[in-house]
């Protein structure tokens, strides 16, 4: 496993982070959606670098089953209207892949009409995703490479890495 981005560099990214959305929200108070499992981590942190009133909400959405391929075919939690309606979401991802879930969760979340809607993802694969809508707050730009560690898995293991990491083939 090649170590990609550090436990430091993630820190202070999230910072920067928090920073860029206490300054966009100010006098509201968002709701921090994160998408389970991969973003609990990075939700957690998320929201202990916004200095204002933030709620936390999570969604459960899978597609990859047990394979680095994103099956196309996204299964959601049920999320009820009075989650979202009326107030300003931030959906918290681990990372943009394919963006196949991203679209299918936006699309449902848009439905039920909250106030304002906008994406934030830990890592973004470049030039691969085909995301319709804007990422609003991207950490890292990576390579269309596996990673794992920070909430992210293989097969369910290294989700309690600190850091992020590349597997190698
Ligand atoms: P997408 O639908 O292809 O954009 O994939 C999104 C979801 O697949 C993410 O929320 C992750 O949970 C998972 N995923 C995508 N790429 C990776 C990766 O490199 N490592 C671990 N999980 C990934
Ligand atoms: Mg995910």
């Amino acid at each position: 496993m090649k170590k990609l981005i550090t436990e430091e560099k993630i820190k202070s990214r999230i910072k920067e982070l928090g920073k860029a959305i206490q300054n966009d929200y100010q006098g509201k108070s968002p709701v921090l959606i994160g998408v389970m499992k991969g973003s609990f981590i990075f939700t957690a942190d998320l929201a202990r670098s916004i200095d204002g009133d933030v709620k936390i909400d999570f969604i459960e959405a899978s597609s990859y089953g047990e394979s680095t391929i994103s099956s196309g075919n996204v299964r959601l939690s049920e999320i009820d209207e009075n989650r979202i309606k009326d107030k300003d979401i931030i959906l918290v991802e681990d990372i943009v892949d394919s963006g196949l879930t991203l679209n299918r969760i936006y699309s449902e979340i848009l439905l039920k009409n909250p106030a304002s809607l906008k994406i934030c993802a830990l890592l973004v694969k470049k030039d691969k995703h085909e995301f319709s809508y804007d990422i609003n707050y991207i950490g890292f730009e990576i390579e269309d490479r596996f990673v794992i560690g920070y909430g992210l898995d293989y097969k369910e293991k290294y989700r309690n890495l600190p850091y992020i990491s590349v597997i190698e083939d």
